[in-house]
């Protein structure tokens, strides 16, 4: 069974007391078990991830792409937080394990907000980007990263 990744980056392990208005109630555990069942459901075994550091989220991205250039994942669904905007190393590392599937997910519609949330030094390495659709768009972002493998695998003998 292919692993497919949830992380989470700065400040999501506040989820459910933190600015409600913007994220609504659910908590990181309630997202992390929507995610994992989720994953049931399309046949993945989930890892999820979370951290306030730039570079434990860069190791994770470095470890994953090792894997999913040895056919163990399927690709990662990140939501790196403030650092989307501020974050040139995010990129880079999306960019340097060179393959991975990484699907950047929003909770909050960020083109709705404040100006310094419309750039993201992430989306031009991400595969795809889901944005205000509140957590339901985790589901969505693992949903479109099976659809992607699906669409690689009428095209290439080798998934
Ligand atoms: C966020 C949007 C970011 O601008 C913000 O800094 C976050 C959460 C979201 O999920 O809507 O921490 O990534």
């Amino acid at each position: 069974m292919k692993k497919i990744l949830i992380l989470n980056g700065p400040n999501l392990n506040l989820l459910g007391t933190r600015e409600p208005d913007q994220y609504g109630h659910a908590t990181l555990a309630d997202v992390e078990a929507l995610c994992v069942s989720t994953g049931q459901r399309l046949g993945l075994a989930v890892e999820c991830f979370q951290s306030n550091w730039e570079g434990a989220l860069i190791d994770k991205i470095h470890e994953y792409g090792r894997l999913f250039k040895c056919g163990g994942a399927l690709g990662c669904v990140f939501n790196p937080g403030a650092l989307t905007h501020t974050s040139i190393a995010l990129h880079d590392a999306i960019k340097g394990v060179d393959g991975l599937p990484v699907v950047e997910c929003h909770i909050s519609n960020v083109h709705a907000r404040e100006g310094f949330r419309h750039h993201s030094w992430v989306s031009p390495a991400a595969a795809g980007i889901v944005v205000g659709f509140g957590v339901e768009g985790y589901t969505l972002a693992m949903e479109g990263l099976v659809r992607k493998a699906l669409g690689a695998a009428s095209t290439h003998t080798h998934i």
